[in-house]
């Protein structure tokens, strides 16, 4: 502990890394996991789903692993990246946390860069999705998705599906401007035509302006990104300004059609294609237990894309402790997550070695009513999509 607090107040005072570096990790019987998330604010549905996903994951695979007691200690940064740093190093300082996790949206998840790679601390993105993030520290790793990992098959399907004019509208910042760029740049090379492309604020968005210039604009479909939780109020708005009576197509990624506000949005929201790494209807063994336990726990809650990330984060963890044999320094648990392989809930997954980033399959879905409720019903799949954002080098 007074090691860890050396380590900070000594990379304040510029001393060189080199000295600290040789600091020893002490044996620990309990392995403490810092998740760091929005709980409260306009995106703490993220941090309620990936707080979920995680608990669900202990729920059902217990709080042992190579012999020391997991305890995760979770904390609110309210969407704000400067607490979001505050806390990482208050967790690792104070509280001696081995891992940190969670990281609701791309700013929060930078914010931390420096803090890690200074303390050698792992961070597993649970939820932040713009691909550059795992390029600012080698600390991080993920097991979230990226934006052009799911923006690339949307853009593949759509060329297939005759969609020729598409406006694209994306909230403006990292991973809009992911979505934006990947689905374009397939689009395009495949002979679309992008008529327009919009980009709408992240805080208090209202779409209806925009949507009226989208309707002027006459596209076959328009493609959306938005953060988790937004999905419904732009759903209402693209009803109410007559997008779909219009003949215009709704194509987007899954954070539009978030499992977690599905219900809420109502016809409108039926025939919506998307592309993403997880639904609840994904029909498998392992997905029927996750959500059976993730229900038995949270009743009124159903699980979406962020807490399989929770979920699956966990999973990471519990399995590079088991390689290490209950290790905790950074530098054993780094190299212990590259390459590992599992089946998730989402379907199979691993952990690309070279990015850190998580390879998985990326399914087309239509919104559709099942049971009197509505789901993202999977009908294609896209095989173990790496981030192409970082395959192609650009
Ligand atoms: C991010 C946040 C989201 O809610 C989402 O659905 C995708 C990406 C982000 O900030 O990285």
């Amino acid at each position: 502990m007074i090691t860890r607090r050396l380590l900070i107040a000594a990379s304040a005072a510029g001393i060189a890394a080199s000295v600290l570096a040789a600091a020893p990790s002490y044996a620990q019987e309990t392995v403490k996991v810092g998740l760091i998330l929005p709980m409260t604010g306009p995106f703490a549905s993220t941090g309620r789903q990936v707080e979920a996903g995680a608990r669900t994951y202990m729920a059902m695979h217990g709080d042992t692993v190579a012999g020391k007691k997991i305890e995760l200690v979770v904390r609110d940064d309210a969407g704000t990246a400067d607490q979001t740093r505050r806390i990482a190093q208050e967790l690792i300082v104070n509280d001696g946390v081995s891992v940190l996790g969670g990281f609701g949206l791309t700013p929060l998840a930078l914010s931390v860069a420096p803090v890690i790679t200074q303390a050698k601390v792992p961070a597993v993105i649970m939820a932040a999705a713009t691909a550059s993030i795992t390029e600012q520290s080698d600390y991080y790793t993920r097991t979230s998705f990226t934006l052009p990992q799911a923006a690339v098959p949307v853009a593949t399907w759509a060329t297939e599906n005759d969609i020729k004019r598409v406006v694209t509208l994306v909230t403006d910042y990292g991973p809009g401007i992911d979505a934006e760029t990947w689905f374009t740049k397939e689009f395009t090379e495949k002979g679309g035509e992008i008529v327009e492309a919009v980009r709408v604020p992240l805080q208090n968005p209202d779409f209806a302006p925009y949507l009226q210039r989208v309707r002027d604009a006459d596209p076959d479909a328009i493609f959306v990104f938005l953060p988790s939780g937004v999905g419904s109020l732009f759903m209402k708005q693209f009803a109410d300004r007559g997008l779909a009576d219009a003949g215009i197509k709704l194509i987007a990624t899954g954070d539009v059609t978030d499992d977690d506000i599905l219900n809420e949005m109502g016809k409108p929201a039926l025939g919506t294609i998307t592309g993403q790494h997880y639904s609840a209807a994904h029909d498998s063994p392992e997905n029927n237990a996750y959500v059976d336990a993730y229900k038995a726990a949270y009743p009124d809650m159903r699980p979406n894309f962020m807490s399989v990330g929770g979920y699956d984060g966990m999973h990471l963890i519990y399995a590079a402790l088991e390689k290490t044999s209950g290790d905790t320094s950074g530098d054993a648990l780094m190299e212990a997550i590259k390459g590992l392989s599992w089946t998730s809930p989402r379907g199979p997954v691993s952990i690309d070695p070279e990015t850190r980033d998580i390879i998985q399959n990326i399914y087309m879905r239509e919104v559709k009513e099942v049971d009197g409720e509505l789901y993202n019903v999977e009908f294609a799949t896209y095989e173990a999509v790496k981030d192409p954002a970082k395959a192609s080098g650009e």
